[in-house]
């Protein structure tokens, strides 16, 4: 069935104490926001309306495309940000879903399940509620004799409808001609001098209109108001992502101590270690090891490669490359097939080639290096010469000696080696070997002559 939608999302959520808001609030790699459209994903969506407020620049950057975005100014409450809604669709025909842009563990499922009740019965609105054993803040859902005839907020009920458990979600289903004509007729005359929509169910039932609720499990029902909240429904969705990760495949030490982002790929057969965080569109292949203690960031990790104690932003990680422990990879290191990134090594917006290693202690930005080539110990590549970067340009199967210094823009030949402690200014020829370092000069019997020369002092 097809629907048009509002989401509603332009309130301040001062209760968040962050000053940002609400709606911008990340769970588990998308915004509050990001999470309401996603449960739009499988709907046969026609029109979308987002109501945006507080913040609205920063928001409005956050909707999709092809969505209406419509400001509501000032935000004079629930039922004044649907009037403003309906001005971003083409006009109130049809079924319109309204949907709360604080509401993340809404699934796709109970939204459809919503609106197939809502066109078998009928009924001017449909409501999602759930049965919550604290109603604590939410609004009440009044029944007489079964049917829905109100909502009643917390802040207006009484000490009866205080005790109803089942609440309101803010989802709901209208048909939205009826929707336009209640919402003319709600008023502000309330504990919170707002205009509410949930009011529009009562001006419904008054009209000798039907009201049908669909009560969903409670877990759905959790809105985020508070960081404790936030911190709430985030545990929620990693572990439906992870749930799901380790029913298709994937092998997990402690499925509760891995943050994958909904926006991560996680191939059947990689296996999660403990403390690993896979953020933004980081995807990990099969048979790849990740973990414990790794943070990676929008970096594509290959099939079998091995990644421990480590931090990769905006990184490749090839086939069967080995990275850490304790490596830190920064935008642009691009690791060739059976490479290895070892101890204390940072690699910046370089290409390290296939079976190339730099096993220790190195820093090494804005370099090319090629094949089977060995880094030793200690290696920079000197690429700032405190105004412009440079690059290094290493070849195929160079030794590199422990301590050199790569003075870019500087190449190194094919083949080639540099001596330990060397500091290399000019390019290398190819199967050459740079040597740039005093000769060692040994003083015979020095410790004697200075032993004989102080007990001369003393006596
Ligand atoms: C609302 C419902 C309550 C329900 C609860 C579920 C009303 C009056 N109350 O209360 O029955 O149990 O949600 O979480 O509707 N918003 C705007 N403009 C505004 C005010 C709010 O766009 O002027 C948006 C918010 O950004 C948010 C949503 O509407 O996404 C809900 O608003 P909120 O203030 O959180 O309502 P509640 O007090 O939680
Ligand atoms: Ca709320």
């Amino acid at each position: 069935m097809s629907i048009k939608v509002i989401v509603l999302a332009a309130g301040q959520g001062t209760r968040m104490r962050t000053g940002l808001a609400k709606v911008l609030h990340e769970a588990a790699g998308r915004t509050l926001l990001g999470w309401a459209v996603q449960e739009l994903e499988d709907l046969d969506v026609t029109e979308l309306a987002i109501v945006i407020g507080h913040q609205a620049e920063d928001v409005v950057s956050e909707c999709p495309e092809g969505a209406a975005v419509v400001v509501q100014e000032p935000q004079n409450g629930t039922g004044h940000a649907a009037t403003v809604g309906l001005t971003g669709l083409s006009d109130a025909g049809g079924t319109i879903l309204v949907l709360p842009g604080d509401m993340p563990l809404i699934t796709g499922t109970s939204l459809r399940r919503v609106i197939e009740e809502h066109d078998r019965s009928g009924a001017a609105a449909t409501v999602m509620s759930v049965v919550r054993e604290d109603p604590t803040g939410y609004g009440r859902v009044v029944r007489r004799d079964d049917a829905v005839v109100a909502i009643v907020e917390d802040r207006d009920a009484d000490d009866e409808q205080l005790a109803i458990r089942e609440v309101n979600t803010s989802v709901y289903a209208f048909d939205g001609a009826s929707l336009a004509a209640a919402l003319s007729r709600i008023d502000n005359e309330n504990a919170q001098g707002e205009y509410y929509l949930t009011d529009v169910i009562g001006v419904l039932v008054d009209e000798g209109k039907t009201v049908s609720a669909v009560v969903v499990d409670v877990e759905e029902g959790s809105g985020v108001n508070t960081q404790r909240e936030l911190a709430d429904v985030s545990r929620v969705l990693r572990s439906r992502i992870t749930s799901d990760l380790l029913e298709r495949g994937v092998w997990m030490l402690d499925p509760d101590r891995v943050y994958i982002d909904a926006t991560a790929t996680v191939e059947p057969g990689a296996r999660l270690y403990p403390e690993t965080h896979v953020r933004g569109t980081t995807s990990i292949a099969a048979g790849a090891e990740v973990g414990p203690n790794v943070v990676l960031t929008d970096t594509a990790v290959g099939a079998g490669a091995t990644v421990m104690e480590a931090v990769a932003v905006s990184a490749v990680i090839g086939e069967g490359a080995k990275v850490g422990p304790f490596a830190y990879l920064r935008p642009g290191a691009v690791l060739g097939r059976g490479s290895k990134v070892g101890t204390y090594v940072e690699v910046k917006a370089s290409d390290i080639g296939e079976g190339t290693k730099v096993p220790h202690l190195s820093y090494i930005g804005d370099a090319s290096i090629g094949a089977d080539t060995n880094i030793g110990a200690g290696t920079v590549t000197v690429n700032y010469d405190g105004f412009a970067k440079h690059r290094t340009e290493i070849g195929d199967r160079v030794r590199i000696g422990a301590d050199t210094m790569l003075v870019a823009p500087v190449t190194v030949g094919d083949d080639a080696f540099t001596g330990a402690g060397s500091v290399i200014t000019s390019d290398v020829p190819t199967g050459a070997l740079a040597l740039e370092r005093a000769p060692q000069k040994n003083v015979e019997g020095y410790a004697e002559r200075r032993r004989q020369r102080r007990e001369g002092d003393e006596g």
